[in-house]
């Protein structure tokens, strides 16, 4: 009897194909292709192996299935141990999940990931980690600034497809690829680092996480101008987008989340990088209101809503007269056009003429406001510069501004008052809408509608 031939299958889609493919043309993933000979696979069927049942399946015709009847599967989450970034992730590190981690080099993502490998190495199984840009003594080193990293197991290696095989084999819970700028497939002609290469990468890394169940972070660089092959055309690719923000001034670092596809977006963690990693600060007003000066002019209290809940921030904002030429509009932290807004309403509105002088507003400490609900306080820090008197230390405010001049009602009135009260701030000039809004005990709250009363409650107490 002639010797029967071998057929490859695809092992995360049932492919059929009769030579070894790299990419399956079936579901795209790389290296997923396994030999079965024909007899084999003719005797297994139907479905001895999942793949081939899959793909018997799949050659009878597309299935539809009423929504009701699809088996979602358990996920099951593992808590790192770390409250902030548990709560960041939507209540822990989903198993074969994919995180992706961007930020500028040397703002503490190798150091984080490696500090939560370690802790769930303890708890969830082997926990590997890639070092695609560090020797393995310089993350050793590393490891031991932060202890207890002793049974990661550490692979430093470029070619992904064998290190998926070995993690794979090892039954690993976790993984962490360090960076995916510095990986590449054997499959894939286009050079490590190459968007090509990148988006390959990643996809395999997707299957990979998918098919095994093993959670998978994924570190992906940025540059300051944001030009560079990876992390954004990565977003979609992954179920987690975690970024870190911020300049790191104070020692601070914000990692905040834009996208996740099992909690909810726009949550932030804040840490404090130390002598031994990254420590997580659980009151984040209480420090991005350090080193407040109480006599300083050009300065105002916000609460914001950041994620799911309410932190304080300070909004500073100097005038300095402008050199020549036209004057400069610098906003750190905040949004440029949201600046250009306030500074035209303040104009319109309540007199207020910056015209000539160079405008610069930031967020102390670094951390990113979007909300309009810092219009305000933007508009009263100005006015603060502008005249060179500083605000009562006790006040907050909060509202949007219309361009109108009118001060409109934001969401979440009461949360704010009540973590301003609870940081004991005393005044609160808020918007009129907010007026009915259960005031905490001692705080008194002001209620205006436009920014030139918005104004002149602020001098009254000033
Ligand atoms: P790193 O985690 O390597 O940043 P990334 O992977 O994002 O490029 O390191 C961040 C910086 O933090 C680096 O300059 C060294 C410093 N660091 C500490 O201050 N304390 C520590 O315990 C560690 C491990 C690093
Ligand atoms: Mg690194």
């Amino acid at each position: 009897m002639a010797k029967a031939k071998p057929v490859f299958f695809c092992a995360s889609c049932g492919h059929e194909s009769p030579r070894w493919l790299g990419r399956c043309p079936g579901c795209d993933a790389w290296n997923s292709f396994a030999e079965a000979p024909v007899s084999a696979a003719a005797s297994s069927r139907p479905g001895a192996s999942p793949a081939l049942g899959r793909r018997a399946a799949r050659s009878a015709g597309p299935v539809l299935v009423p929504l009701r009847e699809v088996e979602t599967g358990d996920r099951p989450r593992v808590s790192t141990g770390m409250q902030e970034f548990d709560t960041l992730l939507g209540g822990g590190v989903v198993a074969g999940s994919v995180i992706l981690i961007g930020g500028e080099p040397g703002v503490g993502k190798s150091t984080l990931l490696l500090d939560v490998l370690a802790r769930l190495a303890r708890v969830a199984g082997p926990a590997v980690y890639l070092s695609g840009e560090e020797s393995a003594a310089q993350t050793k080193l590393r490891a031991q600034r932060l202890g207890g990293a002793g049974d990661v197991l550490l692979v430093a290696e470029s070619n992904l497809g064998p290190v998926l095989d070995e993690v794979e084999r090892a039954g690993a819970r976790v993984l962490v690829v360090d960076s995916i700028q510095t990986v590449y497939l054997e499959g894939c002609e286009s050079g490590v680092g190459s968007v090509a290469q990148v988006r390959e990468c990643a996809q395999a890394i997707q299957h990979f996480a998918k098919r095994t169940g093993c959670a998978t972070f994924v570190v992906g660089h940025v540059t300051k101008d944001g030009a560079i092959a990876g992390p954004r055309l990565l977003e979609h690719l992954v179920d987690t987008v975690l970024y870190f923000e911020g300049d790191g001034a104070a020692g601070l670092r914000v990692l905040r989340s834009y996208k996740n596809r099992f909690g909810s977006v726009d949550e932030i963690c804040v840490f404090a990088m130390g002598e031994s990693g990254l420590r997580e600060i659980t009151e984040p007003s209480k420090r991005f209101l350090d080193g407040r000066s109480s006599r300083a002019s050009g300065s105002c209290v916000v609460p914001g809503i950041v994620g799911s809940r309410p932190i304080l921030l300070e909004v500073q904002a100097l005038l300095a007269g402008a050199a020549y030429g036209t004057p400069r509009r610098l906003a750190s932290s905040l949004d440029a056009g949201r600046l250009a807004i306030v500074l035209a309403v303040l104009e319109k509105h309540a007199g207020l003429l910056v015209g000539g002088q160079d405008v610069y507003a930031s967020v102390a400490g670094g951390l990113r406001i979007a909300e309009p609900a810092s219009d305000l306080a933007l508009a009263l820090a100005i006015a603060s510069a502008h005249r060179n008197v500083a605000l009562p230390h006790d006040l907050v405010a909060f509202g949007e501004l219309g361009l109108s001049g009118e001060v409109r009602g934001v969401g979440q009135g009461e949360r704010r008052l009540a973590e301003a009260a609870r940081l004991g701030f005393t005044t609160a000039i808020v918007p009129h809408a907010a007026r009915g809004a259960a005031a905490p005990r001692g705080m008194r709250v002001i209620p205006v509608d436009d920014v030139a009363r918005a104004l002149a409650a602020a001098w009254e107490i000033a």
